[in-house]
């Protein structure tokens, strides 16, 4: 995993926490707790500081990670507001993630694995997702979504109709955005 998701992970813990939450959290997780944001770290580091967070918390992993996603975009935002010009909702900017978001990424991070995902205009109106990455981030996918919605002022509401944590060798999503 790149260290700019773990860079992103402290400005967002930092924020809701205070300045003493992400050294005792990278103490508490036992992680390395240093990490340049080209640099890449094992996936293992971030799931022990989002395990860790989650034990703290009293909440689930993937409460924290929907958590870290929804907080992620407005920090993104300010890093990459080229990124995020030229949408006019949020669902197109979702949409554009495989074809334009992501490979964006990959070019200013050099051996990124960002996940892929399928999108189809269901004919209720809704948009379906499919995703499917050896992390199993699905909940960090969720979060990005709802922080991009709230990025266009818009509310969404996300279904999660098949996870890879029950063992489906996929996740299947609905997103529906008020026409
Ligand atoms: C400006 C917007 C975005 C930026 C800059 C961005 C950037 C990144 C970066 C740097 C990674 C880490 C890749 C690695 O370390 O190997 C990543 C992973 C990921 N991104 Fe994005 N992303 C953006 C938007 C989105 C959106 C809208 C979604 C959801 C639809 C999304 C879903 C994910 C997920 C789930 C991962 C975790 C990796 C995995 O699942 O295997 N991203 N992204």
């Amino acid at each position: 995993m790149k260290g700019i998701i773990f860079n992103l992970l402290e400005d967002a813990v930092t924020a809701e926490h205070g300045a003493e939450a992400w050294p005792d959290l990278v103490d508490a997780a036992g992680v390395g707790g240093i990490y340049t944001s080209l640099g890449s770290y094992p996936d293992g580091e971030v799931l022990a500081l989002v395990e860790t967070a989650a034990a703290v918390l009293g909440q689930t992993p993937a409460d924290v990670l929907r958590w870290f996603g929804r907080r992620a975009i407005p920090l993104l935002a300010i890093r990459f507001p080229q990124l995020f010009t030229g949408y006019p909702h949020a669902r197109s900017f979702v949409s554009s993630v495989n074809t334009i978001i992501h490979p964006e990424v990959r070019k200013l991070y050099s051996g990124a694995g960002c996940p892929h995902f399928h999108f189809n205009d269901r004919d209720d109106g809704a948009l379906a997702i499919a995703y499917h990455s050896p992390r199993k981030l699905c909940m960090l996918a969720e979060g990005l979504i709802l922080g991009a919605t709230d990025h266009f002022g818009e509310s969404v509401a996300i279904d999660h109709l098949a996870c890879m944590a029950d063992g489906h060798p996929l996740c299947r999503l609905t997103a529906r955005w008020p026409a």
